[in-house]
C-alpha cells in the first residue's frame, strides 16, 4: 500500500492505475478507523479494482465549539489496518495541501466552497452551521485528487449520504455514490469514533438511539400515517435514558430532507435522532419505505 501525502502524487498514482485498465474506488474518512469504516473498505474492494482510503481531519466541517483539536488520530494504526485489508493507496494530505488558499492570511479562510442548498435545513444541518458545506467542499477536493469511479459512504451519516448523492447528480460528477448500511455493536449502538468518549453508564444508555430508530421503523412499516406519531415513538424510546439530552428526533422525506405531516404510501422516509450524553454527540437513523397499503 502506498502512503501518499500530496494531491499531485495522488493524481499521478490514480492515472497510473487507470492506465492499467483498473477501476477506482475512494473511501473518504476522518481516520481513527473502526468496523464501520472497514465495512466501507470491504465494499470498495468489491466495487472496484483499485481502492484508495483517504484520512483527513477536515477543519472546515467542524464548528468552533466542536472537537477538531481533540478528534482521535492514529495514522500508524490505521495504516496497518488498511494494509492488512489489501487497500492500494492511503491518501493522507496536510491541511495546507487541501486548502492552499488558507495560507494567505489576508483571506481569512478558504476562497472556494461547494454547497448544496436546502438539504441542510433540517436534521444535523439545523444545528451544525456550515458543517455540510465543509463536507461537500472537502469531498469535491478529494474526488479531484483521487479521481475515483466510485465513492463509498456510510448510511450512518444519512444526511451526508443524501447530500453527496444529490451533489454528484446536480453538479454532474461522473462518480457513482455507493451507500453501506450502518455497522453496529452487538447491542445495536452504531459504531462511531466518538463512542470512546462515553463513560460506562452513558455507553449502556446509548442503545436508546438504536431503539428509537427501530421504533420509528416499526411504526412506519406498521402503517402509522402521521409523522408526528412516528416522532413520538422515537421520543418515547429516548426517554428511557435519564442522561440523554435529545437534540432532535425528526422524520423527513428521504429525497428532499424536508419534514412532512403525513407519510405517503410508497414514500421513502428518513427517521433520525441526535442525542448528547455530556459533551458527546451521537446520531442514528433509518431509511424506511412506507408500505403501499
Ligand atoms: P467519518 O466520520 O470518518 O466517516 C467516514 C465514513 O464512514 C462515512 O461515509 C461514514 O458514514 C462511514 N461510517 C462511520 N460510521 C459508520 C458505521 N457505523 N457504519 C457504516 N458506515 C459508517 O463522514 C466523515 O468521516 C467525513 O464527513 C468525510 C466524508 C470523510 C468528509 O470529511
Amino acid at each position: 500500500m502506498d502512503l501518499i501525502r500530496t494531491v499531485d502524487a495522488m493524481q499521478t498514482h490514480a492515472d497510473t492505475a487507470r492506465a492499467d485498465g483498473r477501476t477506482l474506488a475512494l473511501v473518504p474518512t476522518l481516520g481513527a478507523l473502526h468496523d464501520g469504516h472497514l465495512a466501507l473498505v470491504r465494499t470498495a474492494l468489491e466495487e472496484a479494482d483499485h481502492v484508495t482510503v483517504s484520512i483527513f481531519v477536515n477543519p472546515t466541517q467542524f464548528g468552533p465549539n466542536e472537537d477538531y483539536d481533540d478528534y482521535p488520530r492514529d495514522l500508524e494504526g490505521d495504516r496497518e489496518t488498511l494494509e492488512a485489508l489489501g487497500v492500494d493507496a492511503l491518501f493522507a494530505p496536510s491541511a495546507e495541501e487541501m486548502y492552499p488558499d488558507v495560507d494567505d492570511a489576508a483571506l481569512f479562510g478558504p476562497l472556494a466552497w461547494v454547497s448544496v442548498e436546502k438539504l441542510d435545513e433540517h436534521l444535523c444541518g439545523a444545528y451544525r452551521e456550515g458543517h455540510f458545506r465543509g463536507v461537500t467542499t472537502v469531498v469535491t477536493k478529494l474526488f479531484h485528487a483521487c479521481t475515483p469511479d466510485v465513492g463509498v459512504f456510510g448510511k450512518k451519516d444519512a444526511q451526508q449520504y443524501v447530500i453527496l448523492q444529490r451533489m454528484v447528480e446536480t453538479l454532474l460528477f461522473d462518480i457513482e455514490i455507493v451507500g453501506v448500511p450502518t455497522v453496529r455493536e452487538p447491542d445495536g449502538l452504531a459504531q462511531s469514533s466518538r463512542n470512546e468518549y462515553l463513560d460506562p453508564d452513558e455507553r449502556e444508555q446509548a442503545t436508546v438511539l438504536y431503539e428509537a430508530v427501530t421504533a420509528a421503523e416499526e411504526a412506519a412499516e406498521g402503517g402509522e400515517q402521521e409523522a408526528r406519531a412516528v416522532v413520538r415513538a422515537m421520543e418515547n424510546a429516548l426517554a428511557a435514558a435519564p442522561d440523554a439530552d435529545v437534540q432532535y428526533a425528526e422524520v423527513v422525506d428521504a429525497h428532499t430532507l424536508q419534514p412532512m405531516e403525513y407519510l405517503a404510501p410508497g414514500q421513502e422516509i428518513l427517521a433520525a435522532v441526535a442525542v448528547f450524553f455530556g459533551d458527546t454527540r451521537l446520531i442514528d437513523s433509518t431509511f424506511v419505505q412506507v408500505p403501499r397499503s
